[in-house]
């Protein structure tokens, strides 16, 4: 089915809904609830008016009072109905839902300043401070840049789940209270923002395997009676009503592909692709600089190679790097990271050394060795301990407690690096390692993986650059 024909039915389906809601009593005129006054501010409700009119006008008129395509966002009516609940409750309503034909669309940013500027048509008092969203909902904007599916698919999943989910679930409508977002229940829809959903501070389906494994025991009656490409075609139909861009290529029960399809990062690239090293750049070579100038390869040989499922396997029979060819400043890299158990290992776990760092701010690729650059440890003894190689010591403290906890020898581990406005943190499965607070002399620079120590796995390497 084409873009166009779907769009239609929207329509078609909004405009039977919608006269019902117009036939709704207005109550009567009230004003705007006092808690609600001075939590925007003038200018961020004209940066509103200009989203309202690029996005929203069509469906809820040029003075927010609605009409046959949507109720009013905005006005007396409007207050009535929302006053007695919190501010942020409406905020979500319009992250999760609006617009109506595409949800989960907009930035938090864009979806806070409609909100100023519905506040203020509706008469709510501006005040000195900008509103900054709901902060529960973190973590709730998904990733838009990539398609997992196609639109043909996701029709497919479509009529597959009214066949055989729709008995006890339903995709059409998000009526999830914040209760039921805390306490993750069975929700009573697969809308947005389901795929948004964070229990205690952790995101309950960061990827597509996630919600693919806990399907494999459903449809409750039976989980025989569809087959796991009707599963992964009842997958499009979940991403698509939460807001995910169709694409050209059709979603594969695949679980190393599907773990690697994250739902929960706007803005994030993957700079390994999973198939081929074509972003990235080496220096391979002991005291080597590069070639032609110095004795070090620049392509990846046999030291590095891609297995399935978009891995990247190291050998590390050879010491050098390999980086991602630009100058960064502030941004946030995280991959998983994974030693490869000697056969026949014998001892304690935490003996094992396993090897390679991470490099960030990498100077100058020229120089021997591993290049002007600051290192966070990746051996198992003090990863995320921090080195300055080649330039002048900063400032950093390392927690060696949290190391020892946070750390699995031989499974995957999440790391993550933030470095912003000159601090940069460092995490192993969520756990804070170290914190660099001072490293002036190392400005902008590329970041980069060791290749040294032990067979290596890398996955899901991923930089969001601000
Ligand atoms: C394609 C039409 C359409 C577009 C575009 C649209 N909406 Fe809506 N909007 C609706 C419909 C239909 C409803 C009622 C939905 C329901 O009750 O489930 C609604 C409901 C709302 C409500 C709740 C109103 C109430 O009575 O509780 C708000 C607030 C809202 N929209 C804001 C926005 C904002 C902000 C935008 C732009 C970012 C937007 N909408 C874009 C159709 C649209
Ligand atoms: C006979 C009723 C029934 C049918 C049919 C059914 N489910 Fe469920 N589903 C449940 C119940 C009950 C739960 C919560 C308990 C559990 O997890 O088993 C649930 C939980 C889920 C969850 C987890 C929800 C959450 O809170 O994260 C997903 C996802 C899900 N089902 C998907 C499906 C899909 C997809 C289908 C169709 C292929 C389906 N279910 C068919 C009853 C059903």
């Amino acid at each position: 089915m084409k873009a166009v024909s779907l769009r239609v039915a929207v329509v078609a389906a909004l405009l039977a809904c919608v006269s019902a809601l117009a036939l709704t009593p207005v109550s009567a005129q009230q004003s705007a609830k006092a808690e609600w006054d001075g939590v925007y501010t003038d200018a961020q409700a004209a940066r509103g008016a200009k989203v309202y009119q690029q996005h929203c006008v069509f469906c809820h008129g040029k003075d927010l009072a609605g009409g046959n395509l949507a109720p009013a966002a905005g006005g007396p009516a409007f207050v009535a109905k929302w006053q007695s609940r919190p501010l942020r409750e409406l905020f979500g309503y319009v992250q999760a839902r609006m617009p109506y034909h595409n949800p989960n669309t907009l930035t938090r940013q864009a979806n806070a300043d409609v909100v100023a500027y519905m506040l203020q048509y509706s008469k709510v008092s501006a005040g000195a401070k900008e509103f900054a969203g709901d902060l529960s909902l973190k973590g709730g904007d998904p990733k838009r840049g990539e398609a997992f599916f196609t639109e043909a698919q996701a029709e497919r999943g479509r009529q597959a789940f009214n066949r055989n989910c729709g008995l006890c679930h339903t995709t059409n409508d998000a009526k999830l209270t914040q209760k039921q977002v805390d306490e993750a229940p069975l929700p009573s829809s697969f809308a947005a923002p389901f795929l948004g959903r964070i229990y205690y501070g952790k995101m309950l389906y960061p990827t597509v395997y996630h919600l693919y494994t806990k399907m494999q025991s459903m449809p409750a009656f039976g989980n025989e009676s569809i087959s796991n490409n009707t599963r992964a075609d009842i997958i499009a139909h979940i991403l698509e009503r939460n807001g995910f861009p169709a694409g050209n290529t059709e979603l594969k029960p695949d679980l190393e592909l599907m773990g690697q399809m994250m739902l929960n990062e706007q803005g994030f690239e993957h700079i390994f692709n999973g198939k081929d090293f074509s972003n990235l750049k080496f220096v391979l070579g002991t005291r080597c600089g590069p070639e032609p100038g110095g004795c070090a390869r620049t392509e990846p040989g046999d030291t590095l190679t891609v297995l399935p499922g978009g891995k990247m396997y190291c050998k590390c029979d050879l010491h050098g790097y390999w980086y991602y060819p630009k100058k960064l400043t502030n941004f946030t890299v995280r991959f998983q990271h994974k030693f490869i158990k000697p056969e026949g290992w014998v001892g304690d776990d935490d003996i094992y050394m396993g090897g390679g760092g991470w490099l960030l701010f990498i100077q100058d690729t020229n120089m021997a060795g591993f290049g002007k650059s600051i290192e966070v440890e990746g051996r198992v003894r003090d990863m995320g301990d921090i080195f300055f190689i080649g330039g002048k010591q900063g400032k950093f403290t390392y927690d060696n407690a949290a190391k020892t906890k946070a750390v699995k020898v031989w499974d995957w581990n999440d790391i993550e690096i933030v470095s912003k406005d000159g601090v940069v943190k460092s995490y192993v499965n969520g756990a804070l390692m170290s914190t660099i607070t001072e490293h002036n002399d190392y400005p902008a620079g590329f970041f980069g993986m060791q290749v040294e120590g032990s067979p290596t796995e890398w996955r899901n390497i991923r930089i969001h650059v601000e």
